[in-house]
């Protein structure tokens, strides 16, 4: 399912500290998606890290030099790898590397085998010293790469490589998100259904505060709203992920904006709403709040001994009764009689689909990894999937829509 599965990848080194996640990369890819990985290194990656690592989680020779072999015709090999490859990416990316690539210089195998791929074909990511990552010729490169489509991975702020470093932009993304972004170029090549499209997707819980210190909530993790948000941007969509308090990290590629109550995500959602043509609502928006928070903190002497509470206002509902061209999404949460209640959900809200899951069935929704779920359609035609892991949930629901959109 996967679009790194089975892929011919040249994976370029270059001379940085961060060449040691390379390593683990480099494994996950050959490992867990059988990729043909082939590694070039330049003269001072060697100089960080011996090549046999490679060797040994790639399973092929790895290419130090442009002229290696006395059987080989001087570049040729090189030039057919390029040629037969999915993908050439540069992970980490120095300074070095980068300018060659702008100025169109070929000195050794990898900027030879830059300079013959197509720059669809290339991603960079580039990690080096914050100084050297502002100075403006590298930030004047990294425009004039940028303007020439070569993809590339920003590097992230945060601690740097050594503590005199401290702290700064420059670093290297962890593992997932590197996979993320090569997944992300090589399903682009393959189909992008979604280019051009803003999607809006909710997740997590919302809190709806008794008092500064207390709420109430539900168990809800926000795996499935991000898993949603990853896969369509994966597909080519403009993201905007809204999410109630969860530990999970912002979902890769989209723009993740973070909300507490069920009114701060009714106003987030709205503000966007006119410009989007899919709004999934995964969120497990609460829908009771205590009627009159208290500022500070309710001392157990005074606990009162009941909660007067209020609903909060439905956002799918508004959604539904704002609705122009938007293809509206909703999530829908039962315990028993969930096809008929669901139903009712769809149709009272002005649905196009309504996912139905049972959070008691075993493997099913909330704080869970797998997930159980229903698809009804406006039809109300059901497609029940097998129990998934939400990432797999997420990608069989956008096969459904895409396959009755089109
Ligand atoms: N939803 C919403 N605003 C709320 C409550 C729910 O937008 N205040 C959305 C959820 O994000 C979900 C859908 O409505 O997509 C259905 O939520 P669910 O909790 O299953 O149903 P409710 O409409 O809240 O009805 P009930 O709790 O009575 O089943």
């Amino acid at each position: 399912m996967s679009a790194l599965k089975g892929k011919s990848i040249v994976l370029g080194l270059s001379g940085g500290i961060a060449i040691y996640k390379s390593a683990s990369l480099l494994r996950r890819l050959t490992h867990d998606y059988a990729c043909d990985v082939t590694v070039v290194m330049t003269k001072s990656a060697q100089a960080f890290m011996t090549s046999l690592i490679f060797e040994t989680f790639s399973g092929k020779e790895v290419i130090t030099d442009m002229f290696e072999s006395e059987k080989d015709i001087v570049g040729t090999r090189h030039i057919d790898l390029i040629q037969n490859a999915d993908l050439l990416a540069v992970i980490p990316a120095t300074a070095n590397i980068l300018g060659k690539i702008s100025a169109g210089i070929a000195d050794d195998a990898l900027s030879t085998m830059l300079l013959v791929a197509k720059p669809e074909k290339i991603v960079l990511a580039p990690a080096m010293n914050k100084n050297m990552y502002t100075n403006p010729h590298v930030q004047r490169n990294l425009q004039q790469l940028r303007d020439l489509h070569y993809y590339l991975i920003e590097p992230e702020t945060g601690d740097l490589a050594t503590t005199q470093e401290g702290w700064g932009i420059g670093r290297l993304p962890d593992e997932k998100t590197l996979l993320f972004h090569l997944e992300k170029v090589l399903s682009t090549q393959k189909k992008t259904p979604l280019k051009g499209k803003h999607v809006l997707i909710t997740g997590g819980p919302t809190r709806e505060p008794i008092d500064d210190i207390r709420f109430i909530s539900n168990p809800s993790s926000g795996k499935m709203g991000v898993a949603l948000a990853e896969t369509a941007a994966k597909l080519g969509a403009e993201v905007s992920y809204i999410t109630g308090p969860t530990t999970l990290s912002n979902p890769d590629g989209c723009t993740t904006q973070h909300v507490v109550t069920a009114a701060e995500m009714k106003t987030a959602v709205l503000a966007q709403y006119d410009k989007q043509d899919m709004v999934i609502m995964a969120a497990a928006v609460e829908d009771i709040k205590p009627r009159a928070p208290q500022t500070g903190k309710i001392k157990k002497s005074t606990i009162p001994e009941q909660l007067l509470l209020d609903k909060t206002d439905d956002i799918l509902h508004i959604l539904g009764k704002q609705k122009k061209d938007q293809i509206l999404i909703g999530f829908s949460v039962e315990i028993e009689n969930e096809i008929q209640n669901s139903i009712d959900k769809l149709t009272s809200k002005n649905l196009d689909w309504i996912i139905v899951n049972n959070p008691q069935q075993e493997g099913g929704a909330f704080a869970g990894d797998t997930n159980q779920v229903t698809m009804i359609d406006k039809h109300h035609e059901s497609t029940s999937l097998p129990r998934l892991s939400k990432e797999q949930t997420a990608e069989h629901i956008w096969q459904y829509i895409l396959a009755t959109k089109e």
